[in-house]
């Protein structure tokens, strides 16, 4: 007889003998623990925005303008995706054609795409070497210097108030084992080219996190991750506003996915920055590219200040690197093994902490 009953039969609970309270307290957690694992497995998110948004996180794609015509594609935006980044629309040369002439069009069109439906904004980038414009290919010393700081400055103002995160510098350090910066224009203004962008970034708009970006930089024993790690550092240390590092995460067989890759995204947080993984693809196909993709999201869920996921692109038509299906939907925009292995990642996480959503501090 349980206390039910004993209640029911008018007979105080107290005649309930010890080993019939045993009992009862054994099937009682039995029907919680039973509750507990159907609501959980009830509530697994169906998509990869919306499993990630439990964790506190993102899970975004890179997409091109001209493709929100295509309603396959949209589609599969829309249902999947909370953030987004501009593929090629915030570049510099698409951004600013013509010095001092500002074209922003095509952007605004990801972007209002994305702030209508309530998703994210990556800022993708305000100051790099490459898809320069003409004129500024051939500027250099201060005159590059004043038009770079001048082209962050009217992005990043145009665009107050709907970045989430902006890459403010992109691949500025060289390939190798040397660790030093890459010999570009922008370079040889000076080695503190990088750091005047983030503080004219910051000003403009003080409400975006402000991240670091560049690819192979996700092994932690590489000379190259060192180094952007050294400059993180020391940007914290002096004051120089930075909230996040971009990890690329372009994966294949000349650059794999590194066993240590955790350490990076757990070393980089501890120095007080985000880690986002911003670019990611992995090329292959079956279980060996769902595994990685696997293995890249627990990574990602176990560092509290890995924040957020973007895949580059949607499907593997989309890719800039499309012969080596790397992305998550085939390309007739069908769920692949790697999508199933990325949302099952996503749901079995939780026992980490959300992510810090403190604004910027510097
Ligand atoms: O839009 C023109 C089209 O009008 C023209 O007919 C065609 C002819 O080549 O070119 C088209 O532009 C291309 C553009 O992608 C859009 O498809 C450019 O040539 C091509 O260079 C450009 O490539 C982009 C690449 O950056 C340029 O560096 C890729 O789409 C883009 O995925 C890639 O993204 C970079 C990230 O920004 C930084 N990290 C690496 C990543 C992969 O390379």
């Amino acid at each position: 007889m349980n206390n039910a009953s004993a209640r029911a039969s008018g007979r105080p609970a107290t005649r309930l003998r010890p080993r019939s309270a045993l009992v009862s307290a054994v099937v009682g957690l039995a029907l919680v623990a039973t509750a507990v694992v159907v609501s959980s497995s009830a509530s697994a998110a169906t998509t990869l925005g919306a499993s990630a948004a439990e964790k506190g996180r993102y899970f975004g794609a890179a997409i091109a303008a001209n493709k929100l015509s295509d309603s396959t594609y949209v589609g599969i935006l829309n249902r999947e995706f909370n953030s987004v980044t501009p593929e090629n629309e915030m570049k510099i040369d698409a951004t600013e054609p013509q010095q001092n002439q500002f074209s922003f069009t095509n952007a605004d069109r990801i972007v209002n795409h994305a702030i209508s439906r309530g998703m994210k904004v990556r800022g993708h980038t305000l100051a790099w070497h490459s898809q320069q414009p003409g004129w500024m290919q051939n500027m250099s010393g201060t005159a590059l210097r004043n038009a770079m700081l001048n082209h962050v400055t009217r992005v990043a103002t145009y665009y107050r108030g709907k970045i989430d995160s902006w890459d403010v510098v992109n691949e500025a350090f060289a390939d190798g084992g040397s660790g030093a910066r890459r010999d570009s224009n922008l370079q040889r203004t000076g080695n503190d080219w990088i750091e005047a962008a983030f503080r004219a970034a910051r000003a403009a708009d003080p409400g975006a996190k402000l991240c670091y970006n560049d690819y192979n930089t996700d092994d932690w024993t590489h000379a190259k991750t060192q180094a952007v790690y050294r400059m993180v550092q020391d940007f914290k240390q002096r004051g120089v506003p930075i909230d996040c590092v971009g990890l690329q995460s372009h994966f294949n067989a000349q650059s794999p996915y590194p066993s240590n890759y955790r350490t990076t995204l757990s070393s980089f947080a501890a120095l007080g920055v985000d880690v986002q993984i911003t670019e990611l693809d992995i090329e292959g196909s079956g279980t060996q590219q769902a595994e990685t993709y696997r293995r890249v999201v627990q990574d990602c869920l176990a560092v509290p200040r890995c924040n957020g996921i973007t895949v580059w692109g949607i499907r593997d038509s989309d890719s800039w690197r499309s012969y080596g299906t790397p992305l998550l939907f085939d390309n007739n925009g069908n769920k692949k093994q790697a999508y199933n292995a990325t949302l099952e990642a996503l749901n079995a996480g939780g026992t980490t902490p959300p992510p810090t959503t403190a604004p910027p501090t510097t």
